[in-house]
This record gives structure tokens, sequence and C-alpha cells, in this order.
């Protein structure tokens, strides 16, 4: 077996983003490995606008250990798998060497529509069941088990039968993944949805995380904490790092998210700093090896979205992303809910009143960012035709 500089990454590094790309290199001794968003490389748009000839890509991969992170799995969403992006993300990271890979725990994509803003996967045993069959098949696909991050959401599904610390033991009880825990992720919702952060690590096998993240964010003028990695780490949440670092004693690395004011780098630095003394504290600095991990295969198959024991947990997320993303669904059910939700097929009760009692003003303003987003998705994708357009005349004009 090839052993490549991306088998092993250890310590703490930072998710990559092209546009720091010489102030990362000019950092090296102090930045362990760097995180690499398979999105940027993957998906037409956002690589039309991000080192479209991958050079600063490949230089990074050579510097540097990477693991790779993806975006748009929805491994929540009871529906077909994303076949085109598990073969595109295979094949980014055959052909770059990179063995690590992570994605998040959450429902985006329902019907074709991406909400690129994560959902809540209800905290229901049924809803582990899917996650679990979902993740062997995927697991299959990818040759290798992978980590699963817990994310930020604004609502959960009402009357959730586990709270989210179960939900995500569970996982781990009916799964081999490993957890990407974002810790600034775990503040946030413990202060918005009112629990107690370091009870959540007693909650979950902090002996599963393999990865942790950090990221800054901020309170809204509502009171709301927002994770929007644009800001240096919040205070709060270094000692619920140091916390996590302390009881992950299987932990491999950390990366520090930033995705905009990533100058001046001096305070991207400052937190890695911090991060790093907080890591040294509790972790070797020598690098500890990896256990080799038997994969038997597994035979696993893609579970069935239309198997009855999913029935309700579909029509659950069908409807909510109706509401989200279809104006006509949205007039229908303000209208008359038990009949507009027909078109979904959800007619068991339990379910029928979960989407009831979901808390609209905080649907609405995933309706008001969906249409936003739809403009500006119409926006990109003209830009791009239009460049296009150009290369080809370009081209043309050459001849
Ligand atoms: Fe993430
Ligand atoms: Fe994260």
């Amino acid at each position: 077996m090839n052993h490549s500089l991306h088998d092993n990454p250890y310590g703490v590094g930072l998710a990559y983003r092209f546009n720091v790309h010489h102030e990362a290199v000019q950092h090296r001794s102090e930045i362990d490995l760097l995180e690499i968003s398979t999105e940027d490389y993957i998906i037409r748009e956002r690589r039309t606008y991000s080192d479209p000839d991958e050079r600063l890509l490949k230089d990074a991969l050579g510097k540097f250990p990477c693991v790779a992170h993806g975006l748009s799995l929805s491994i929540g969403t009871v529906g077909t798998l994303n076949q085109t992006y598990l073969d595109s993300t295979n094949r980014f990271m055959a052909e770059n060497g990179l063995n690590v890979f992570s994605e998040h725990l959450a429902f985006h994509s329902v019907d074709g529509n991406d909400l690129t803003m994560f959902l809540a996967i209800p905290f229901e045993e049924v809803a582990v069941q899917w996650v679990k069959q979902n993740y062997y098949a995927i697991r299959r696909k990818l040759g290798r088990p992978f980590a699963l991050e817990n994310v930020t959401y604004s609502f959960p599904a009402p009357h959730s039968s586990l709270s989210e610390a179960d939900f995500l033991r569970r996982i781990c009880e009916e799964t081999d993944c490993t957890l990407l825990l974002d810790v600034t992720n775990v503040f946030n919702n413990a202060k918005n949805h009112n629990y107690d952060p370091v009870e959540f690590f007693d909650r979950i096998p902090m002996d599963r995380v393999s990865q942790l993240h950090l990221a800054g964010g901020f309170q809204r003028s509502d009171g709301r904490w927002e994770d929007s990695h644009s800001e240096p780490v919040m205070d709060e949440v270094w000692p619920l790092f140091d916390e996590a670092v302390k009881r992950a004693v299987n932990l491999r690395n950390v990366i520090l998210e930033r995705d905009s004011k990533l100058k001046p780098f001096d305070s991207v630095m400052a937190d890695i700093r911090k991060a790093r003394e907080i890591f040294y504290t509790h972790r070797s600095t020598l690098v500890p090896a990896v256990e080799a991990i038997a994969f038997d295969g597994l035979g696993a198959e893609a579970p069935d979205p239309l198997a009855p024991e999913f029935a309700g947990l579909r029509s659950y997320q069908r409807t909510l992303m109706g509401r989200i993303a279809d104006p006509a669904f949205r007039a229908a059910f303000l209208a008359n809910a038990p009949e507009a939700v027909k078109r979904f097929d959800l007619t068991d009760p339990e379910w029928f009143q979960k989407i009831i009692d979901c808390d609209g003003a905080l649907v609405h303003e995933f309706e008001e960012a969906w249409d936003y987003f739809q403009k500006e998705d119409r926006e990109v994708a003209e830009e791009y035709e239009k460049r296009e357009w150009a290369a080809w005349a370009n081209q043309l004009g050459g001849w």
C-alpha cells in the first residue's frame, strides 16, 4: 500500500480557503493540517470562482497533510442517494490521495431542492435507523468509514422522543462512524435550545470523536447565537473546547473554520495558536499511529425510501421542504393544512402534529432565505454562462 501525506493528519489546522493560500504556506510550521472543502472543487459554480486550474490546491496538498469535508450529502434525507455527488467525491479524493472524510448529520436536500442550510433530523429512533442504513450504503460507496458532524439547527422537529445528545449516541451505537464534534455548534445549540453543553458531552461517546471544529460567531439582536464563521472564536467557547480535547481521547485533529474576514491573517493565527496550546496540553506532540480499520464490504444496499417504516419521516421532510421552497404549497398549507399535506401523503397523526407545531416564525425565515438564494443562484448561473461564452468567443477569435 502506498503511504500518503494524508494518511494520518494530526494536530491543529485550518479549513483551507484559496484566498489565504500564501498566508497559510507562510505559517506552515504552526499549521499542522488543512481541511479541504470538497464542494469548492466538485460543484461547477464554486469551481468557477475558486482557483480554476486547482494550481493552489495542488500546492497546498503537497505541503500539508489534508482531510476532506463534504457538504451536499444530506444523509438524513429519506430519499435516493445522490450518486453524482458520491462519485465526484470519490474521484476527487482518489485523485488527490485524500483518505479522511467527514460530512454533516443533517438533512437539507429534499425532492431535488437543496436548501444549503441545515435542518435538524428529527431526533427519533426511526431516523436513527434511516441514518444507519444510509451511512453503511455511503460507507460502502466511499470504501471507508467517515465522520459525522453535529450541526447547528434553528429548530428541532417538535415532540422529539430523543434528545439531541441521545440521538448522536444512538447513531454511534448503530454505526462505526466517528464524530466530527463542532464545539462552536455545541455551544450555540446549547444556548439556543437551552441545554448544558458539558452535560451534552456526558451523554455522547466522546471516545468516538476523531475531529473537532472550532469557529467564530456572534449573538444576534434577537438573542440567538449564530456560527457565522466570520469572527474570532468566542471567549465562552474556549473552556468548552478545552473540556472536549481533554475528554476526546481518540482525537486526531482540530480544524479552525473561518470563511470570511480572513485578513488580517493574524487574527486567524491567534485562534490557531490558542487551539494548539490547548490541544498539546492534553495530547501528545508525537503523532500516534492510526489504527487500520478493517473494511468488510458489508454488502450494504441503500435503504428504500418508500419502505413503510420510513413513510412518516419522509412525509414530514417533504412537507417541511414544501413549506419552505414551494410558494404555492406555502399558501395551500396556510389555508388548509390537513388538506394540503395530502400532497405528501402525511397521514400519520404524530408526524402531522410535528409539522403543525414547527415554529412558524423560524420556518418563515427559511422561506425568505430560500427565495433570496434562488435569486442569487440564477444570477450566478447567468454569470457562469456569460463567462463560458466569453471564453469560447475568445478561443474562436484566436483561430
Ligand atoms: Fe461542516
Ligand atoms: Fe463545523
